[in-house]
C-alpha cells in the first residue's frame, strides 16, 4: 500500500475527436489530504476527474488507485451540476439512498443500517425535510446539497467533488468545509474543484493547478503564486496552450 498518496495519474492524455484536452498530466494525490483542482473555465479539470475516473477514455497515460487497507478503494464522486440531468423522476430519497447501491448491488432493497445512515447524511447537508420532493423540483443549491449526502452515503475513501460551491449559499458553504474537515479527519481524501481564489487557501491543503497540462501542484500556500497564477490563467479563458 502506497501510504503516501491515494491515487498517481502518469502521463494521461485526453482528446475529444482527436483534439488534446490534457497532454502529459503527472498528478499526486496526497492520502487524507483536501486537494484544490484549479484552473480557468476550459482548462480540464472536468476531463480529468472523468478520466481519472474512467467515465470517459484516455488516449494514453496509466491512473493508478492505491489500497486501503489491503483492498482497492471506494470512490465517491459528485458531478459538475450542469452536467446532470436533473429532470430524472425520483426524490431526494430515492437519489440519496441510491449511494448505498454500490456497496448492496442493486437487488437488494436498503436495509435499516442503509437507511438510517441515508437520513443522518441527509441531515448533514440540512436536507432531511426534502426528503419526498422530486430532485427536478429542487433550488440548484438544495439538489447539489443532495448530490453530496448521496455521496456520503458511499462511505467512500476518495471523495472527487465537482465545484460543490457554485449556486450554494454562504451557509452550505460552511456545511461542505466543515465535511471536508471531517472527512479529512477520518483519515478520508478529498479532491474538488474550486474557482475562488481568496477561500482556497483557507478550505484546502493541496492545489493542482491546470491549463490543459499541470502548471503546479503542491502545498495550497506555495502553488498559489502570483507567477503560477499567471501562468494559469494567462490568455484566454479558453484554455488554448
Ligand atoms: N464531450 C466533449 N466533447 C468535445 N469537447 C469537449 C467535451 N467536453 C469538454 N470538451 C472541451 O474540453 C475542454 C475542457 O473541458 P472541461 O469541461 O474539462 O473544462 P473545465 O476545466 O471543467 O471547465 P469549467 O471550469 O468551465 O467547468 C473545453 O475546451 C471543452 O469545450
Ligand atoms: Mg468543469
Amino acid at each position: 500500500m502506497n501510504e503516501e498518496y491515494a491515487v498517481n495519474v502518469r502521463g494521461l492524455t485526453v482528446a475529444y475527436d482527436s483534439r488534446a484536452v490534457l497532454s502529459d498530466v503527472n498528478i499526486d494525490i496526497k492520502r487524507g489530504k483536501i486537494t484544490a483542482i484549479m484552473g480557468p473555465n476550459g482548462a480540464g479539470k472536468t476531463t480529468l476527474l472523468k478520466a481519472m475516473l474512467k467515465l470517459i477514455p484516455k488516449s494514453c497515460g496509466s491512473v493508478t488507485w492505491n489500497e486501503v487497507d489491503g483492498r482497492p478503494p471506494v470512490i465517491g464522486y459528485v458531478p459538475q451540476s450542469e452536467s446532470v440531468d436533473w429532470d430524472f423522476p425520483a426524490t431526494v430519497w430515492d437519489v440519496v439512498t441510491m449511494g448505498c447501491y454500490k456497496r448492496l448491488g442493486w437487488i437488494k432493497r436498503p436495509k435499516k443500517e442503509d437507511r438510517e445512515l441515508s437520513l443522518q447524511m441527509l441531515k448533514k447537508m440540512g436536507m432531511e425535510k426534502c426528503a419526498d420532493r422530486q430532485i427536478s423540483c429542487l433550488s440548484g443549491g438544495q439538489q447539489q446539497r443532495a448530490f453530496i449526502a448521496r455521496a456520503l452515503v458511499q462511505q467512500a475513501d476518495i471523495y472527487f467533488m465537482d465545484e460543490p460551491f457554485k449556486g450554494v449559499d454562504v451557509a452550505t458553504e460552511k456545511t461542505i468545509v466543515e465535511l471536508f474537515r471531517e472527512l479529512k479527519n477520518e483519515g478520508k481524501t478529498v479532491v474538488a474543484v474550486h474557482h475562488d481564489l481568496s477561500t482556497a487557501a483557507d478550505y484546502f491543503d493541496e492545489a493542482v493547478l491546470i491549463n490543459r497540462r499541470v502548471i503546479m501542484q503542491g502545498n495550497v500556500k506555495a502553488a498559489l503564486t502570483q507567477e503560477n497564477l499567471s501562468l494559469t490563467y494567462r490568455g484566454t479563458t479558453g484554455g488554448e496552450p
